[in-house]
């Protein structure tokens, strides 16, 4: 067994599964970027049967990324592993990873199908598979609820048909971290020639568990962990690749293994998905939770002071959290500015659009005195590579609050050619523009969620502003960031409209 642990990195498949999390092509592409960047070895892309967007994305970062294996989910079915085949197919290292549920609840009511109809689309799509590449992983779709026997045959025949990497997932985060680890050992010492191939776990985190099961699986034979950043992923997520990896790399005496991480890459990591996604990172969130390594009491402090181990077990710089430098200001020009885009791996399409960037971040900085990474992530963000169309777009803007007086918003927005003006009074400056909003467009949506972070510190920092908005079984996350958070939160609510507007169609994979 080697001490390679492979991290393989799904943060734009299950991560994006997450609810409003869908990201557009150009998004993937700067999110895979930074993952090459941070060392993980499977990007898993995406789902290339769901929709032709969504084909279009694998494709393109599979040939994008250079540095690391390109992989396409794909059901157990023929056209699937096609779309997955055709789309991984630019990819220096491509993967197909399929898969099929195997637990009797899965079988009996979501498949209709019976033990031996389930081994042989297995065998099937692993065949399929084999045609675009060597390289084929299969997953056992609810793992954790299926009997110990079954899956012991349904690997063996993959194994036999030719998959190389054999995958084992808590789909509904049911398990605990000895009962995981002890189903990952009875499977490797069960089914016939389980040494030739690689064991994974990918753990989701309904009972808070995902990480401590990986963890277990990894103790007990697993040598792939299928993660996300921010531990995003389908309802309470997946397990974080941040808390796999510094766990692996803090209690080297208890793991013995290595990865490939750049771990002082993990926090720009977790900043730029926080911020293309718009789910933001919870405070007290290990390795990149912003109090992750702030030290709060007396005690606490004067003990770091003294000896820095006395209350730390990691370093924050280790993490990446000293990659917030100062870079630039208002007297930066064009080419200081170009080059911290490359830095940041940010490529512009044309002249035109960068020339937008710049314009943008002149504004900005003759409101903020400096200019951080995350400014220009977040600047980038809504305007330079937006694919999403603009058709509602904010003109003016011009809310009023004081003590006393009931708020209210002025808003002038254009849909397609034409100009809208309404003034509504809110609870608040931001329910009051909300409501100017609606008045014009009539959305006739659902907001589920509204949330405003700050980018970097000080109160002259970006609000960057979340906003979910739901119709008709559609859920997006609008984002706006500004140093002004009502501006913020208007542009924000305009691009969600605008992605429901784009009414783009996906099948969800596991459907
Ligand atoms: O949770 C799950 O079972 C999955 C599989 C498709 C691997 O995401
Ligand atoms: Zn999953």
């Amino acid at each position: 067994m080697t001490n390679q642990l492979i991290i393989f990195d799904t943060t734009l498949r299950d991560g994006e599964q997450s609810p409003g999390a869908a990201m557009t092509r150009e998004k993937k592409i700067r999110i895979a970027r930074q993952l090459e960047k941070l060392g993980v070895d499977v990007i898993e892309a995406g789902f290339a049967a769901a929709s032709p967007g969504d084909f279009a994305a694998v494709r393109a970062v599979a040939e994008t990324v250079k540095d690391a294996t390109v992989c396409s989910l794909a059901r157990a079915s023929e056209n699937d592993v096609r779309r997955a085949g055709e789309a991984i197919q630019p990819a220096r290292s491509g993967r197909i990873h399929t898969f099929i549920a195997t637990s009797p609840i899965h079988m009996q009511h979501k498949l209709r199908m019976s033990e031996d109809q389930v081994v042989e689309r297995a065998v099937a799509a692993v065949k399929w598979a084999l045609e675009y590449t060597d390289d084929v992983e299969f997953s056992a779709e609810d793992a954790v609820r299926s009997e110990m026997d079954f899956l012991v045959r349904v690997f063996d025949a993959v194994i036999q048909a030719g998959a190389r990497t054999l995958n084992v997932p808590d789909t509904v985060g049911y398990s605990i971290p000895a009962a995981w680890g002890e189903r990952i050992k009875q499977l490797i010492e069960r089914v016939p020639n389980s040494d030739q191939v690689i064991w994974s776990t990918h753990c989701h985190n309904d009972l808070g568990l995902a990480v401590a099961n990986s963890l277990s699986a990894v103790m007990n034979g697993a040598r792939q962990v299928e993660c996300t950043i921010n531990g995003l992923g389908e309802r309470a997520g997946n397990a974080s690749l941040e808390e796999i990896v510094m766990a692996i790399k803090t209690r080297r005496d208890v793991f013995n293994l290595e990865t490939r991480i750049d771990t002082t890459q993990i926090v720009p990591t977790s900043k730029l998905v926080s911020s293309i996604t718009g789910y933001p990172v919870q405070p007290n969130k290990a390795i990149v939770g912003a109090n992750a390594f702030a030290h709060e009491s007396g005690i606490h402090q004067d003990g770091v002071l003294k000896h820095r181990e006395t209350y730390e077990i990691m370093r924050a710089e280790d993490v990446g959290w000293n990659a917030n430098k100062l870079t630039l200001g208002k007297l930066s020009g064009r080419n200081a500015l170009r080059q911290r885009f490359t830095v940041l791996n940010i490529e512009f399409a044309s002249e035109e659009a960068f020339n937008a960037a710049f314009q943008r971040f002149k504004e900005l900085a003759d409101r903020k005195h400096e200019i951080f990474d995350e400014d220009l992530q977040a600047l980038v963000s809504d305007e330079a590579i937006a694919e999403v169309s603009e058709h509602y777009r904010l003109l003016a803007l011009r809310a009023h609050s004081e003590t006393g007086i009931l708020p209210v918003a002025r808003v002038r927005i254009s849909i397609g050619n034409e100009q809208h003006e309404a003034e509504m009074q809110g609870g608040g400056p931001v329910d009051a523009t909300f409501k100017a909003i609606e008045h014009i467009v009539h959305s006739g949506t659902e907001l589920q969620l509204y949330s405003v972070n700050n980018i970097t510190s000080g109160t002259d920092a970006q609000g960057e502003v979340t906003v979910r908005l739901a119709k008709g079984g559609r859920i997006v996350n609008g984002q706006g960031a500004d140093t002004d958070i009502v501006v913020a939160s208007a542009q924000a609510y305009l691009d969600a409209l605008n992605k429901l507007h784009d009414n783009l169609q996906r099948a969800h994979p596991q459907l």
